[in-house]
């Protein structure tokens, strides 16, 4: 993959699973890499930890003028950061809908306006997503965390032609269960984690859960300058989820 080194990147949600795995990618291909999190102690030197809220307007300004000042500029921008909700739509009160929905989709929102004049001043301005499985396939009990995705999807695809003519390329990756720290809560919540786990491992053709590394890498390509004609895409790294039907292990 090509070297990132003099590009400048910011990672929402940076500091765990996904996130923290992309940053450190960025990090060891070349790049200066900022964290921006709720908590962003884990983003140990040489990523640059930033502390905000994607939720709250005024932190995500602070949090990315700072990042670009220290950094000398902003070339990429991953929005990451991101919650889960479980149920169906009879399950989940008005008040979390917009809490999920504040956070998985108009966190994208804030953190893009505010870095977009930044981007404008890359020659390599890239954004990339993380969407989900859960805006191409129907999934059980995640209506509220579908919504969101599925919103963060055709947002995707918005930002990638309202931006194209500046220079600016936007894309997404789209992630099956990925191991990370919120599944192991996830995980740890179950009544019988272990069954919840086979559960989740059949649910994917390979059979086992997708990594962090594995989106990371993903993630790393589409806002490099390796993909400098890609944009408006959304790249599926689901173990085969998405695409493939297979017949039962028995009968193939
Ligand atoms: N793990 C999966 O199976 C999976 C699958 C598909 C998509 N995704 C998506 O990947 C992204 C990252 O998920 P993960 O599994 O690495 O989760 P994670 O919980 O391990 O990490 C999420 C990070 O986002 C931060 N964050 C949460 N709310 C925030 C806010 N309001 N402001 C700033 N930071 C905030 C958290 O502090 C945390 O560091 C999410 O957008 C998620 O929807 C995850």
């Amino acid at each position: 993959m090509t070297g990132l080194s003099g590009l400048r990147a910011l990672v929402t949600g940076g500091a765990s699973g996904i996130g923290l795995a992309t940053a450190r990618t960025l990090a060891a291909q070349g790049a200066r890499v900022a964290v921006l999190d709720l908590d962003p102690s884990a983003a140990q030197p040489p990523l640059l930890g930033f502390k905000a809220d994607v939720s709250d307007d005024a932190s995500v300004r602070t949090a990315v003028a700072e990042a670009a000042t220290e950094m000398g500029g902003l070339d990429i921008l991953v929005n990451n950061a991101g919650i889960g909700a479980a149920g169906t739509v009879e399950d989940n009160p008005d008040e979390l809908w917009h809490g999920v929905l504040d956070i998985n989709v108009l966190g994208i929102v804030r953190t893009t306006r505010a870095a977009l004049p930044y981007l404008r001043r890359s020659p390599n301005a890239a954004v990339v997503n993380t969407c989900s499985i859960a805006a191409t396939a129907g999934l059980p009990q995640r209506a509220l965390y579908s919504a969101s995705k599925g919103a963060v999807l055709s947002l995707t695809l918005a930002m990638a032609a309202d931006h194209v003519r500046e220079g600016i390329r936007v894309n997404c990756v789209n992630p099956g269960t990925a191991d990370t720290p919120w599944v192991g809560r996830l995980l740890d919540a179950a009544d019988d984690p272990d069954a919840e786990r086979a559960a989740l491992n059949a649910r994917q053709p390979m059979g086992r859960l997708v990594t962090a590394d594995e989106v990371a890498a993903a993630i790393v390509y589409l806002a490099s300058p390796a993909a400098a004609s890609v944009t408006g895409t959304a790249l599926a790294v689901d173990g085969g989820m998405q695409g493939l039907r297979l017949r039962p292990a028995a009968g193939s």
